[in-house]
């Protein structure tokens, strides 16, 4: 059994002086526990609309293919004995190629690409399964200090059975040149929590002549839990 300082280190926390946004917007109280209400519904409320054909497939959701190298990533969501997480909705979001969001706020000049979203959603299968195709994202730069850049990434979500489960976190690729000089990355102090972070490349899941595979399981709690941002 894993105690509480085993697993200091392990999730990123709200202040982190180097990642410069954190030092406002980290909670200056306690948090305050409310009383359950109807908004703590114990059932899915994540949305009555259904999942289309191609939310878990970023390259076919506008009229022609998005630019970039076309990849694969799939894995499972599990629970802190292994177990599959079945029918937890998956969302993502990411830059295009060239490490531009479909965003109002973002101005990075690089190019929009007319034919990539950047967002997806799928819901978990009976062994906690989930897959996306999509482009795999450029890295971009931010201003939180000089020569800033992110490494590649994309943003998950994961609702369980109602809105207070949401779990958000940002899954890397093997190998980044950024990771040393992102302090998102480093502010999990932990180096194997961090590795948990980073998706495998995975032949398996590679298909010939068309897209490489990577494959990213999420653990949403227990001592070798996935980072999730805000949970410290
Ligand atoms: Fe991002």
């Amino acid at each position: 059994m894993k105690t509480q300082t085993d697993l200091a280190g392990t999730q990123p926390p709200l202040n982190y002086p180097a990642y410069r946004s954190t030092i406002r917007r980290a909670p200056a109280h306690p948090a305050i526990r409310l009383p359950e209400s109807l908004s703590n519904l114990d059932v899915p409320v994540y949305g009555w609309w259904p999942i289309g054909e191609t939310d878990n497939d970023l390259t076919r959701q506008c009229s022609g293919e998005p630019q970039g190298q076309r990849i694969v990533v799939a894995g499972r969501v599990l629970d802190e004995a292994g177990r599959a997480v079945s029918g937890a909705l998956v969302e993502v979001w990411q830059a295009n190629a060239a490490g531009r969001y479909r965003h109002a706020k973002d101005d990075h000049p690089a190019p929009l690409d007319p034919n990539f979203t950047g967002a997806g959603r799928t819901v978990t299968g009976a062994d906690g399964r989930y897959e996306f195709t999509t482009i795999k994202p450029g890295a971009y730069p931010w201003r939180n200090h000089h020569n800033a850049w992110r490494p590649a990434h994309i943003h998950f979500s994961i609702f369980g059975s109602s809105f207070r489960t949401r779990l958000v976190t940002q899954m890397y690729f093997p190998d980044d040149p950024f990771f040393a000089y992102d302090p998102m990355f480093q502010s999990i102090r932990d180096e194997r929590a961090r590795r948990r972070l980073i998706s495998k490349f995975d032949l398996d899941l590679t298909r010939p002549e068309w897209a490489i595979g990577f494959s990213f399981d999420i653990v949403v709690c227990g001592p070798n839990a996935t980072p999730f941002e805000g949970r410290e």
